[in-house]
């Protein structure tokens, strides 16, 4: 096998999707479109990847770092011309290269595998990939000869009423001998429709030359899906994330609807997981195996471990260890960290805590800059006051601690082991180990007031 080699296109500023973002960075399933094609491009044994930048080309190249080469095209006169600004990094070696758009999210490694192949299999100079539509409008064209041969691609606006007529698309994307591409390019014009160096016009060039072109049709089309404005970006979402679900139901997770379920591209999920309906999960999110994400849950950048039980609840940027129980209508802000069977209930909010294997929060609480032991029951309606509109403050609670009802830890404060607070109780101090903390106006009882009441 012959050096792989790839340009990809995404200088573009992408007009249509009336956006401040550039267009190849918007995302599809949580990932940038650009970086998704780097990806299946890198997957099909590239060795070497050059990128055309231009509008944007700040932001592209932060994204990608070095999983790409760069080269800046100033401005942009056609895809032809995009694809010459990498001469300089390219046109002496020897091998095959890949032109794609950065705007084509859904290729997959395996198809670009294929074209590749096939491309070598045959000794062709050049191959195209192509797609039937049943809509081809706006598409370049594949004319074929009689014999069947590609002789050249005509773009939409340059085409015949008859030309309009063919089925057959140029996808954009294209696999080149590299020396005959960049000798090809050299030759472009832009005498044409839309004044443009086009990239197309090297099929017939190469052609003339004597070079052989192939063509290799896609079976499934909507892979080649170019996404141009905002009704393209959400049927590439749509067909990216079921592809995602897919996968993750051969891998043993169950979903009751996964229309429903919004799953990005590096989520990982363990088997025998059950997803509910209206679940999101997104960003750097890992889920163990037997875990249960009930319905309308969403889960951005969180470890959740095995067997762990999440229902109707939101979890950012937070670690949850097994055997957990969270929900419903809990609230995990960033850097929560639960432990083992610990159980978070209805209208529980956690921030920036630790909380012990095995301890209780039911209901109504807000535990915030705190550390928790193991084994502590907190209940319902306490909260740790750990701000005094200026500055945050923490506190700690020892293992086996049983805080009442009502409570309000003011921060700082450490309660000990085994300690207990009373019901109601606003503890500003210390309490020792195993002691009993009481802070409430002691209860009096006013007799026969009902009386007093009327006469009022
Ligand atoms: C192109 C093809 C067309 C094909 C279609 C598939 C040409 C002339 N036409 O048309 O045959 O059917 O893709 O989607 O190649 N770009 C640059 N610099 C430029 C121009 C474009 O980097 O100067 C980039 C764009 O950012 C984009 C890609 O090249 O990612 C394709 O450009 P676009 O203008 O969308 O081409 P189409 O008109 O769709
Ligand atoms: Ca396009």
């Amino acid at each position: 096998m012959s050096k792989r080699m790839a340009v990809v296109l995404a200088a573009g500023k992408g007009t249509r999707m009336k956006s401040s973002l550039y267009k190849v960075l918007h995302p599809v399933c949580g990932l940038p479109m650009v970086e998704h094609v780097i990806r299946a491009v890198k997957a099909s044994q590239v060795e070497e990847i050059v990128t055309i930048i231009g509008h944007g080309a700040q932001q592209v190249k932060e994204v990608l770092g070095d999983a790409s080469r760069y080269a800046m095209q100033e401005e942009q006169l056609g895809t032809g011309h995009a694809v010459l600004q990498a001469a300089e990094l390219l046109a002496d070696q020897e091998g095959q290269t890949l032109v794609i758009c950065g705007d084509t999210p859904l290729f997959t490694a395996e198809t670009l595998s294929e074209l590749f192949a096939q491309h070598e299999a045959r000794g062709a100079q050049a191959t195209v990939l192509t797609a039937i539509l049943a809509d081809a409008t706006g598409y370049g064209r594949i004319v074929r000869s009689a014999q069947d041969d590609v002789e050249r691609i005509v773009e939409h606006k340059d085409a015949t009423e008859e030309q309009r007529q063919i089925k057959e698309i140029n996808t954009g994307t294209f696999v080149f001998d590299n020396q005959a591409l960049f000798k090809a390019l050299a030759k472009v014009t832009n005498q044409n429709a839309q004044g443009e160096y086009y990239l197309t016009d090297v099929i017939e060039l190469i052609k003339a030359d004597g070079g052989l072109v192939g063509a290799h049709v896609m079976a499934d089309h909507l892979e080649s899906l170019g996404v141009n404005d905002r009704r393209a970006l959400s049927q590439a979402n749509q067909i990216m994330s079921r592809r995602i679900n897919q996968a993750h139901m051969v891998a043993g997770v169950s979903f009751m609807n996964p229309d429903t379920v919004y799953i990005e591209t590096d989520v990982t999920i363990g088997p025998d997981t059950v997803i509910e309906n209206g679940v999101l999960l997104k960003g750097k999110t890992s889920i163990g195996s037997s875990c249960y994400i009930g319905a309308n849950t969403e889960i951005v950048d969180s470890q959740i471990a095995d067997q762990v039980k999440i229902t109707q609840s939101v979890i950012e940027s937070s670690t949850v260890a097994e055997g957990a129980t969270v929900g419903p209508f809990a609230h995990l802000r960033p850097k929560s960290y639960l432990g083992k069977d610990v159980h978070i209930g209805n209208f529980v909010e956690v921030k920036n805590s630790t909380i012990g294997q095995g301890t209780k929060s039911g209901h109504l609480t807000y535990i915030g800059d705190a550390d928790l032991g193991e084994g502590i029951n907190i209940g319902c309606g306490t909260i740790f006051v750990n701000y005094d509109g200026k500055r945050k403050f923490r506190s700690k609670v020892g293992d086996q601690a049983f805080i009442g009802c009502n409570a309000n830890i003011v921060s700082p404060v450490e309660i000990g082991q085994r300690a207990f607070i009373a019901a109601g109780a606003t503890i500003t101090n210390d309490v020792p180990d195993e002691a009993l903390a009481i802070s409430r106006v002691e209860q009096s009882n006013i007799s026969n007031y009902w009386q007093k009441f009327l006469n009022k």
